[in-house]
């Protein structure tokens, strides 16, 4: 008899996801953003909020392109190590660091999920802070992974940093609450997407190419008044900033109206975020 065929879809991994920011679309889409855009205004307040201290190593995560990364640059930031594991958007970041006059920034390839030997390797100091912008903790497949690299920026900081990040929310309107209430009925029918790792997983496809993006439940407890508080400090600081932000071309489909902020102090960042509502 002939053996069965296994028909078996791989689910998505880093690899899928370094290959998708490797590829051209998304190269351009991210260079472009890093030449045209800049920091959005709510990032920048959330920065100066966060790491008032010009002068302070600030490590950044999934830098891309270099678009937050020119923009701590042009803040006045100076010790600044930014690290991605897509090596094409590295070369641009390199590039445009070199063009407006920012060689001192150093860039590494690293995977953040395994940040610890790259940094070591490259003599890196503990940071005062760390950034992981646009959503890209949550472009990690694997819950268990998304920590581990949330562990890793905390091996790599000094106690007391500040931990920036941005992340979408399956609560955050009538409509994302519908359609999750839809990908529950499939996943209990047994139709769920087979690449997917997790319930709260997505990959879509648009302009900037394949996006995996883990979206995760309602923050509940400190969790969730620590982000509202955000939120509200944002608005209270440029009233207009974050509807500003979010109707900018390209940003409203994968930027949430949201900052992201733990302090990594001595606790496990994995603590700082409860199981039910954390990355
Ligand atoms: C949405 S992009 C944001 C790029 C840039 N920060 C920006 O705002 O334009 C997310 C970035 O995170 C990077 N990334 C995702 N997972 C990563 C991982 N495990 N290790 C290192 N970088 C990762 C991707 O390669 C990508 O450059």
């Amino acid at each position: 008899m002939a053996p069965a065929l296994n028909f078996a879809v791989p689910r998505i991994n880093a690899a899928t996801v370094r290959a998708d920011f490797n590829e051209l679309s998304a190269v351009l889409h991210y260079t472009r953003a890093a030449y045209g855009l800049g920091l959005w205004v709510s990032e920048r307040l959330l920065i100066e909020r966060l790491f008032p201290d010009r002068e302070a190593h600030l490590l950044e995560a999934g830098c891309g392109a270099g678009r937050v990364t020119i923009g701590l640059w042009d803040l006045g930031y100076r010790q600044l190590t930014a690290f991605d594991f897509a090596v094409e958007l590295l070369d641009q970041a390199r590039s445009l660091a070199a063009q407006r006059g920012a060689e001192s920034i150093r860039f590494l390839e690293a995977n953040a999920t395994r940040l610890g030997p790259a940094l070591t390797a490259a003599g890196v100091a503990p940071a005062a802070g760390a950034l992981f912008p646009f959503n890209g903790l949550m472009q990690i497949p694997g819950r268990e992974n998304r920590r581990r690299a949330l562990s890793g920026l905390h091996a790599a900081c000094r106690p007391g940093a500040n931990l920036l990040f941005t992340t979408h929310d399956r609560a955050s309107s009538r409509v994302e609450r519908a359609l999750w209430r839809l990908e529950a009925e499939r996943w209990a029918r047994g139709e769920r997407d087979p690449r997917l790792v997790e319930f709260g997983d997505r990959y879509f496809a648009g302009e900037s190419g394949r996006t995996f993006m883990h979206l995760p439940g309602p923050g509940r407890g400190a969790g969730r008044s620590r982000r509202d508080r955000v939120e509200a400090q944002l608005r209270r600081a440029s009233p207009r900033a974050c509807a500003r932000d979010a109707g900018r071309p390209g940003i409203l489909r994968r930027m949430p109206l949201l900052g992201g902020a733990a302090r990594l102090n001595g606790r496990s960042p994995a603590k700082v975020n409860r199981p039910d509502a954390g990355p």
